[in-house]
Order: structure tokens, then sequence, then C-alpha cells
């Protein structure tokens, strides 16, 4: 068997080291080295952590700090404005290079022109953008003046923009005409047009990426050009209370209304910064960083953004696809900068293990040092793939298992400590503790013993709250195996070396591509079509994605069904989930069906579905109350469609 053990030579330079192990033996002791060890504060703390009042948690009382500041203005106080914060590798041909002197100017200004549109502390900003500088410059100049961002993901349709402006009540929405998708422009502010009449979003300050046409509301909207380029490149940042919120971002859960999951500032920025130097083994004056996700998800805030960027790090900022211009675009990247660090999908690796090992063979990938996986688990046949055809064969690969609720990363190997395990996420980094429960709630030690993943002592970077709803946080989050406990809503088990592996979701979200989607969000988006009486939606395991969103759907009576118009009708309704939440929600498959399998008490058995959805021999049906139902559901899988 191959031993994963690092180099020597790796473990030498390596910024985190085994003695993190034993130093957070003492939790919060180590939480306050790390504190002071990465950020710089303008007051320092006093409690390192007030869990008095939990599950609402306060890190670092009394402490005062500027997450910009401590992202910019110090990396260049400190000599290094030079130093490339950037390489914005555009999706039109247009790079460009960004320093951290640059940053420092162009987020002073964005702050300055935000406070001029009258946006002050605690203020909301929603910010619908494609993977462009300015969406990094406007979540730094929000975080500046302490007004906390709500980023929605640009591929999101405006109706879900609508429900997060609305729910997080923003008072600006920050967006670009249009963003480029495979060398194309497509509009974007149209959606923001038709998501923010009627909120109280008030202005919309629009960035000029395509030159497309855009209809305009004097009132209403602003050229960033025109108010940003013109103000002050001196801003002040002021320092903020280390709980002040720093930002929501909405995630699915498992009923139709996404969460607001809120993180302030302090031991967000400490985790993600620790995180990011002995994880990644990030050395900011020589290493080139590259994350491929997008702004619009928590990889993207944590590690685009606040990670890197406080540990004054040189990074890639890629806006266009895996795809575009062609297949070995990544690879191409990676040649020009340097790349010594990546972090990607799994179904980023599994797209390209399918395009073949000769697109990136063509490429020189030797700066590759490090590479990092993420969002879902990653299967050991793409794990080795992975380290073959991009690592050289050599680079270790850090499997990190977080959520947008944890801030930050909580398993994950040590690259210069841990002998790696491919599949799996391994073990709670220095400063984490996590067990497995079984249903009653009784810690599973037991190898190959499936249960549920917990984490037990509270965190700096953890969620404080689902925003304007205390007791869902509660509910979700705290309740399942009592107060002391952190609900992940995984599944785990342990290996006989007493490696973790995350088996997935155990409640109704589904990660496709590594994205969270919920099945009762799609479903009523499909109940909510004139035509659909009833609905139910599965994840379905998929070669590529993970899983895959599979549809049943039941046609209202007074419609007319079958024939050639159902295919029309499954492409309306496929169309109808993409305007109502955004196109990576819409199901690969829709099957018409007459009935849905339930239980006498009317619940659903999605577990049936799934077997139907994954061609397997379907379970046990005896507590349907109609059990004939999966033989018509069955038969109408069989015929073609
Ligand atoms: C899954 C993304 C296995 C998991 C950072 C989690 C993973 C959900 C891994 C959170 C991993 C994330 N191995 N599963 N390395 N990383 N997941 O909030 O189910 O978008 O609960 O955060 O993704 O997804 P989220």
């Amino acid at each position: 068997m191959t031993d994963y053990a690092p180099t020597p030579e790796f473990t030498e330079q390596a910024v985190g080291q085994a003695s993190l192990y034993d130093e957070a033996a003492d939790h919060e002791a180590f939480w306050a080295a790390r504190a002071r060890e990465y950020v710089t504060w303008s007051q320092d703390f006093g409690t390192t952590l007030d869990w008095s009042d939990a599950p609402f948690a306060k890190w670092f009382v009394g402490g005062e700090l500027n997450a910009s500041y401590n992202c910019v203005d110090r990396h260049v106080e400190a000599g290094n404005g030079d130093r490339v914060a950037l390489h914005v590798v555009g999706a039109n041909g247009d790079d460009r290079t960004i320093t951290y002197a640059d940053l420092l100017r162009e987020v002073s200004k964005a702050a300055n022109a935000l406070e001029s549109l009258g946006v002050t502390k605690g203020d909301r900003v929603a910010i619908y953008m494609p993977m462009i500088p300015e969406a990094v410059i406007a979540m730094l100049a929000c975080a500046r003046i302490g007004a906390p961002h709500s980023v929605v993901f640009g591929g999101f349709s405006s109706d879900a923009l609508k429900a997060r402006i609305e729910d997080g009540e923003a008072k600006l929405v920050i967006t670009s005409d249009g963003q480029f998708r495979k060398g194309k422009a497509m509009p974007l502010k149209e959606a923001v047009d038709r998501a923010v009449p009627g909120t109280t979003a008030g202005k919309v300050l629009v960035v000029k990426r395509t030159g497309i046409d855009v209809e305009w509301d004097d009132e209403r909207d602003v050229w960033w050009h025109e108010v940003v380029d013109s103000a002050s490149d001196q801003h002040e940042a002021p320092a903020h209370d280390s709980e002040h919120p720093l930002f929501i971002l909405y995630t699915s859960g498992t009923t139709g209304k996404p969460k607001g999951i809120l993180h302030t500032t302090g031991g967000y920025l400490t985790q993600c910064a620790y995180t990011n130097a002995v994880v990644h083994d990030v050395h900011p004056e020589t290493d080139v960083y590259w994350c491929t996700a997008d702004i619009g998800w928590v990889t993207g805030h944590s590690y685009i953004v606040y990670g890197p960027l406080a540990n004054g790090a040189t990074q890639v900022l890629f806006e266009g696809t895996p795809d575009s211009p062609h297949q070995g675009v990544f690879w191409e990247i990676v040649e020009k900068y340097k790349v010594s660090i990546l972090y990607t999908a799994p179904t980023a690796i599994r797209t390209f293990m399918k395009w073949g090992a000769d697109i990136p063979a063509k490429y020189d990938l030797s700066s590759i040092r490090v590479l990092g996986s993420v969002g879902e688990p990653i299967n050991p046949e793409a794990w080795r793939w992975y380290r073959e055809h991009i690592g050289g064969g050599s680079a270790p690969i850090v499997d990190t298992w977080w959520q947008t609720e944890t801030g930050a990363i909580m398993n994950s190997p040590l690259p210069g400590v841990t002998t790696l395990e491919p599949g799996s996420s391994q073990r709670p980094i220095p400063g984490i503790s996590a067990e497995i429960l079984d249903d009653e709630g009784q810690p599973l030690t037991e190898p190959e013993k499936v249960g549920y993943l917990v984490l037990t002592k509270p965190w700096p970077s953890m969620l404080r709250g689902i925003w304007g709803d205390p007791e869902r946080y509660k509910d979700t989050y705290w309740s399942r195996f009592g107060p002391e406990y952190y609900f992940a809503g995984d599944g785990a088990k342990y290996d006989a070396d007493g490696n973790i592996w995350i088996l997935g979701r155990v409640d109704d979200v589904m990660n496709v591509s590594g994205h969270r989607l919920s099945t009762a969000e799609i479903e009523s988006a499909l109940v909510s079509h004139p035509r659909v009486a009833e609905a139910a939606v599965v994840g379905a395991s998929d070669e590529t994605t993970g899983q895959a969103v599979v549809a049943f759907a039941i046609l209202r009576q007074d419609g007319e069904t079958g024939g050639a118009e159902s295919d029309e009708l499954v492409q309306e309704l496929r169309n109808h989930v993409g305007q109502q939440i955004g196109p990576i929600a819409k199901p690969r498959q829709i099957m018409i069906v007459d009935e849905l399998p339930k239980t006498r008490s009317g619940k659903i058995m999605r577990r049936l579905l799934k077997d139907v959805a994954e061609n397997r021999e379907i379970g046990d049906v005896t507590t349907l109350a109609d059990s004939s139902v999966m033989n018509l559901i069955k038969d109408g899988m069989a015929k073609p469609s």
C-alpha cells in the first residue's frame, strides 16, 4: 500500500506543526494565542470565550478590530504594498494585477463611496456580482465601515435574490451590468431590476463589466465608476467590536426557506487566517494560492477573501469557468502564474478526470506543492488522480470538511504532519473537537459504525445565529443531541485508524457539485407552477456532480397530460425551477407520476424515490399506505421519455 506520509522536507518548512495538537489541549488559551498571532487588534480582548448564554457564543470579548484593515492596510504598513494581492484572470482575456497598495486605495475609495450613498455601520448590503475584483473590494469596503454584507451567488434567480434582500432588509445592492459566460456577455443587473422594487433597497450600485445595455433608474441606480473612482482614496478604518456582524450568507436547510447564517468579526477572521495558514500551508512571501470557488459561497468568503488576504497572500482570482475558452484553462493559469497551492472541489476534479489526463499533461504544473479539496466527499479514485496528474505524484492533498455554519475548516489533515488517507478528511484540526454519536446520542468509537457527526466545543468562527430567527438556530443545530453538541447534519464513521469519513447529509439537503440545495425548496418551486399539484425531490447519486436533483411531480387534475406535451411540460418545469431558484437547482430529471409513495400518516417516503432514481431494487415498502404505487412509478420510469 502506498504510504502518504509527508516528506521530511515538507514537514520542515510547514506552517502547521504537530505541536499545535498538544497546545490545543488548553482550548481557550490555544485560541487566544491564535487570535493574537493572526489578527491585529486595535483593542486587545479580555475574556476569550463567553459561553454563558449558550448556544449563543461570544469570542474575544471586549476586543476591537477592523477586518478590512487586517486584510489590506496592515500589509501595506508592513512594507508589502508592492506584493500582488490578486492576479485577476478575466473571462474576456482582460487580466489585471492588483497589489496590496492598489487594493488599499480601491477599498478606501469604495468605503467612502458607500458612506456617500448613506450606508452606515450596521446597514446590510447585498452583493450580487460575478467573480470580478470589485466583488472582493465591495466586501472589504462593507467590512471596513461595519455594514454586514450579504453576498448572493450570481447564478441565483431574481426571485432568490429578492427573498434574500427582504430577509436581510438590505439597504443597498451592489451588482454589475452583466457578466461574461463562456466569452459571451450575459445580463445581470436585469435580475436586480426585477428583485428590488418593493424592498428596503433604495440604491443600486452598478459596476460596468460588459458594457451591455441596461435599464436605468436615475433615482435609484448609480454607476460604480462615477462614485467610486472619484472618491478619496484615504479612509480611516474604524475599530469594530469583536462580535460585530461581518456578514450574512444564506444556505439551504431542511425547510423551503433559506437560512441567513450570521458570522461576526474577530473569531471568524482568526479561524479563517489560522486555517488558511496551517492547512493550506500558505507562505505569503513565496506562494501563489488559488481557490477556484465563487465568492457567492462560503468557500469564497473564507478562502478567497478573509483568510488569504488576512495572511497577505498572493492569489489568483478567476472570472471564468473550467471549460472556457478550452478544457486546459485551469492548467494554463497554474503554469502562467506558477500557482503553488490549488484549492478546488471534487466535482471539478471528476470532470477533469473525464476530460482526460492528457490535458493537464500539456502544461507545466511543477509549481504545485499543496492541493486542497472542499465541498463534498472526494472519492479515493478522484483523490489519487488529483495527486498523480495535478500534484505530480507528491503534493499533499488536504481534504477539508466544514460548512457555511462553521465558517472555516474543521476537519482536515495538516499537510506537514498527517499521513494522508484518500477519501477522508481524517480528524479535527488543532482547536476543534468532534465526535460521532449514535441515534441515542452515545459516542461511537468502534470503526465502521455509522452515526452523526457532532462538534463538542464552541469554536471561534462558528455561526452566531440565523438572521432574525434565534429559535431556528437552537432547533436546527443544538437540540438533536442536547445543547452540548452542535449537530452538523452529516453522517460519519471512523475507520480502524481513527480517521473520520463523512458519508453525506442525513437531512433533506442535497449536495450537487458541492452546492447545497434543499429538497423542500425545490419542491415548493415546483408546486408554485400552475400545473403541479404535488412534488417530491430527491438527491440521486451522480458520477460527476456527486448528487443530482431528481423530481417526481403529480399534475393537477384539471390540466392535460401525456405524450409529446409532457416532454415540453418537463422542460417548462425545469425552467420554472431555474427561474425560482437558479439554474443550479434545475432537476436533472422530472418524472410525471400519478401518485407518490406515502406512509399512512401522509409523509412522502423519499427513501423509496431515491431507490427509483438510482435504479436500485426498491427497499421496504411495508409502511406504505398503498404499496402498488411503487410499481406504477417504476413502470413510468421504464418508459422512454
Ligand atoms: C459537505 C462548504 C465531505 C458536507 C464548505 C457539509 C463535505 C456540507 C466536505 C457543507 C468534505 C463539505 N468531505 N463532505 N471535505 N466539505 N462537505 O455549507 O455535507 O456549502 O455539511 O460548505 O458540504 O456545505 P456548505
